[in-house]
């Protein structure tokens, strides 16, 4: 699984976020250590708390599946507009969607923040990709706390 074919897996899967609050769709698709991937969008709620983000799906569905040793991750997002007007699939989105502070913590539990890539992709092609431990400094992880 190459970084282009995660970030195809994350574009595509975008159509599947729900999102009739905020009209903007996020999708992750997360690279275990044995090559498998699981797919998380976000998904709101009409008393809005609730929701969670696309990354952290992606996460609990993986960790709920026994897996916890994470590779990278490919995150890719759009407003309604690009949904409704280009298709879902091998377009240039528009923007960048880095990972909000509670799934920058979340993937600090699972990962170590010197290897673990978080990919942002506007298109197959077009990948930025950096390193949890530069959007995440000086961080508070499970270490810390275990005995
Ligand atoms: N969102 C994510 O799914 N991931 C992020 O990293 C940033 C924000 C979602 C949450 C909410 O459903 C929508 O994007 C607008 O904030």
């Amino acid at each position: 699984m190459d970084n282009a074919q995660l970030a195809d897996m994350a574009i595509r899967g975008l159509t599947k976020s729900y999102a009739p609050y905020s009209g903007f769709h996020v999708s992750a698709a997360l690279l275990t250590e044995n090559g498998k991937v699981y797919h998380g969008v976000n998904i709101e709620n009409a008393a809005f708390s609730p929701s969670v983000c696309a990354e952290r799906t992606a996460f609990y569905k993986a960790v709920s599946e026994g897996e916890r040793n994470f590779i990278r991750i490919c995150i890719a997002g759009c407003s309604n507009g690009y949904l409704e007007t280009d298709g879902f699939s091998h377009g240039i989105l528009s923007d960048w969607v880095p990972p909000c502070g509670v799934c920058r913590q979340v993937m600090r539990e699972f990962c170590d923040p010197e290897s673990f890539e978080i990919l942002l992709a506007r298109s197959v092609t077009d990948i930025r990709i950096i390193k949890l431990k530069d959007i995440l400094p000086e961080s508070f992880g499970p270490e810390i706390i275990r005995p």
